[in-house]
């Protein structure tokens, strides 16, 4: 099927509480593996490029390789910019063809940041796309630094109200102490669950965890063994994720996991094949070890049959 309205995937995902994951793809390999690992479970999934991600594969290409893997799939896909800092950015993805679209201006003050998510709902309305927001900054809680401190940047269940009433927007990415890339705490796990009840009783529409990869022993030993060094590397962990679904956490973003997963299947071939030198024969076991922690985390957030 061509791709799929992710503002009525949500209706679903919301109602019957589950998220849908964001895989992030930068190239053919990754957009394979979840469409494959999509169709496989019959879950609906969203394949997100951030502005870094176009930069390096170009939006034709990725919009080519979304649009003919898509073509006869089943389960239902969306294509997504992820982290669009700028009015242009959703415009140009937009113009793609992409149906699902971030406006993340969170680091602006409140009023400036309903503002420019404004602009962004008024141009996707006409054309069907999804729009997704942020408020609040991503980062860890660190007790021992400052808990008022750290607790600012977490997102205000009272402001989440106003700005989504004001924005219109059909998603919101909340800020409930998680952070992206492999180092997001210090020492246990922490996050602010109570604020995700909160803002959805208040908001009622579709909320996001972003930073919310795993970083799981087993990927970090696996790399370590063929040797990378990524000492003090720590994610959210598995009982975390139906703890935020049950919430109303419907979207999940992972992409660090699969980094790891690919980096430490790459780093195993090299290492015990030394006279490998075809290039499928390095990115075909990655490729697999990436789909492997796609089907985890689908099954995870409960989106496993809803296609
Ligand atoms: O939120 C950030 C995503 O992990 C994308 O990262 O800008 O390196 O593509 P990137
Ligand atoms: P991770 O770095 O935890 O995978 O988060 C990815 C993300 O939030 C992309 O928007
Ligand atoms: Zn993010």
């Amino acid at each position: 099927m061509p791709l799929a309205s992710l503002i009525k995937m949500y209706e679903r995902a919301n109602k019957e509480r589950y998220a849908i994951p964001q895989f992030n793809v930068n190239n053919l390999e990754f957009i394979q593996a979840a469409l494959e690992v999509a169709e496989e479970l019959k879950a609906p999934v969203i394949l997100a490029a951030s502005t870094s991600a176009i930069k390096y594969a170009g939006i034709e290409y990725l919009m080519a390789m979304v649009k003919t893997g898509t073509a006869r799939m089943i389960a239902p896909v969306a294509i997504h910019l992820d982290h669009g800092a700028k009015l242009e950015d959703a415009k140009m993805c937009i113009d793609a063809g992409f149906n699902s679209v971030m406006i993340d201006a969170s680091k602006e003050p409140l009023e400036g940041n309903i503002r420019v998510t404004k602009e962004v709902v008024a141009i996707a309305r006409a054309t069907g796309v999804c729009v997704e927001a942020e408020l609040g900054r991503l980062g860890g809680i660190e007790d021992e630094v400052n808990v008022d401190a750290s607790e600012a940047f977490l997102t205000d269940p009272a402001e989440a109200e106003r700005f989504v009433k004001e924005s219109g927007c059909h998603a919101l990415a909340v800020a409930v102490g998680t952070s992206h890339g492999a180092f997001k705490f210090k020492h246990e796990p922490k996050l602010a669950m109570d604020r995700i009840t909160d803002i959805k009783k208040r908001t009622g529409i579709a909320l996001v965890l972003h930073g919310a990869s795993g970083v799981g022993k087993e990927l970090l030993d696996k790399a370590a063994k063929y040797g990378a060094q990524l000492p003090g590397a720590m994610g959210v962990p598995d009982e975390a994720y139906q703890d935020a679904v049950a919430r109303g956490i419907n979207k999940i973003n992972i992409d660090t996991d699969l980094r790891l997963a690919f980096m430490g299947s790459l780093r195993e071939t090299l290492a015990t094949k030394p006279s490998e030198f075809d290039p499928r024969k390095l990115l075909g076991p990655a490729k697999e070890a990436v789909k492997e922690q796609m089907r985890n985390k689908i099954k995870l957030f409960g989106c496993a049959g809803k296609a």
